[in-house]
């Protein structure tokens, strides 16, 4: 099945009243019943097979002739990530075992169920994460943080370069995380100095970039027609004391977890960072059962996420529904979007005895 949006929910005026707020007993009725089936097509169908991917030994190759992007919000470290138009226009150069660049291609979908799961792009979520991060001055100094669902990684970037102890970084696509997470870590790992200004647009908030039109990439791509983007110089990286702390995984969740568990010792994380990743009511339990199994007690979950999802019908007010019921985490919002963004950072935390 395939889904043809892109998560534009700018069109809709009116919300569906499950996701209005109303909670009125009959619509939570339905929405009991929406988790039971659920729950029953999570655990039928093929399910794709979680794997651990090394960084290739010599990396330089995946960023000969690089044409990257730069994110700087306020006194974050600027991020660096491959351009997507022009990931895009050689995209039947690159290695690509599952054919999700074809695919995506074909379908004009940002989104194929099952297939490919959107991480080729960096969703405007990611960025309401940067800015609150930005705000709340987290400094990850020793933290071991998980970037579920990571796409492009930026999330997981900003952590490694703030001093994070440890980063894992999963993606749905081994393709997604050999083409484009892997690389952008690398771009990452290269001193700012060796990065060719020209043409590099410093001190641009992406993020409100996006808020204005809600196609940043395609405005800003138009805007560079006449000066391409930066390139970056290659230098041997391969040893980078940053790559040592990453760690890189494909595949669902059903399978990531049990994978990721057998990890010596076994992995418990600090932070964990999930943006865009509740669009299908299918995947909650286990995205759930992920959540619950890495969290460290104490640790902090920050999810961002549209209101709804046209199209798919996941949505914060389900998940919210989800999450209460299954009676493991409290749930705060820190940041709603004014009138009309429909967006949203919650923060997910074990509930206290107390709370229990
Ligand atoms: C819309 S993309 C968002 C990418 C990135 N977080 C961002 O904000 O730019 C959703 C991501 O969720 C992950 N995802 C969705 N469903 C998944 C599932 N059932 N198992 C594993 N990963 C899944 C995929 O890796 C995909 O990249």
């Amino acid at each position: 099945m395939s889904f043809c949006f892109n998560f534009d929910i700018s069109a809709q005026t009116n919300l569906p009243a499950e996701v209005s707020g109303d909670n009125s007993k009959s619509e939570e009725k339905e929405g009991d019943q929406k988790y039971a089936e659920v729950e029953d097509k999570s655990s039928a169908g093929p399910v794709k097979e979680a794997k651990e991917h090394l960084p290739p030994l010599d990396p330089q190759f995946l960023l000969t002739d690089a044409v990257f992007e730069t994110v700087t919000i306020g006194t974050l470290p600027p991020l660096h990530f491959l351009n997507e138009t022009i990931f895009e226009r050689t995209a039947s150069e690159r290695e690509d075992v599952e054919k999700i660049l074809s695919c995506r291609e074909e379908k004009n979908s940002d989104l194929i169920s099952g297939v490919y799961e959107g991480g080729l792009k960096v969703w405007e979520c990611t960025y309401d994460i940067l800015e609150l991060m930005e705000k709340e001055g987290e400094t990850f100094r020793g933290k071991a943080v998980l970037d579920l669902g990571c796409g492009a990684g930026l999330l997981g970037i900003l952590a490694l370069k703030r001093g994070a102890r440890m980063v894992l970084f999963q993606d749905y696509n081994s393709t997604v995380i050999e083409q484009l997470t892997v690389p952008n870590v690398f771009l990452n790992c290269q001193e700012d100095d060796e990065v060719e200004s020209d043409g590099e647009k410093k001190g641009k908030g992406k993020g409100k970039k996006q808020d204005e039109d809600g196609c940043a990439e395609k405005g800003k791509d138009d805007s560079n027609a006449n000066s391409p983007p930066p390139k970056k110089r290659v230098t041997d990286l391969s040893k980078h004391s940053l790559l040592e702390k990453c760690h890189f995984y494909s595949g669902d969740w059903r399978t990531f977890l049990p994978l990721v568990l057998k990890r010596k010792p076994q992995p418990k994380f600090d932070i964990i960072f999930t943006s865009e990743t509740i669009y299908n009511t299918c995947y909650y339990p286990a995205l759930h059962e992920t959540l619950h199994q890495l969290l460290a007690p104490g640790g902090l979950v920050y999810l961002a996420t549209k209101s709804h999802y046209f199209g798919v019908g996941g949505g914060l007010h389900l998940f919210e529904t989800f999450v209460e019921q299954r009676g493991v985490f409290s749930l705060n919002h820190l940041w709603d979007g004014a009138e009309g963004l429909q967006r949203h950072v919650v923060v997910l935390q074990f509930k206290k005895p107390k709370d229990l």
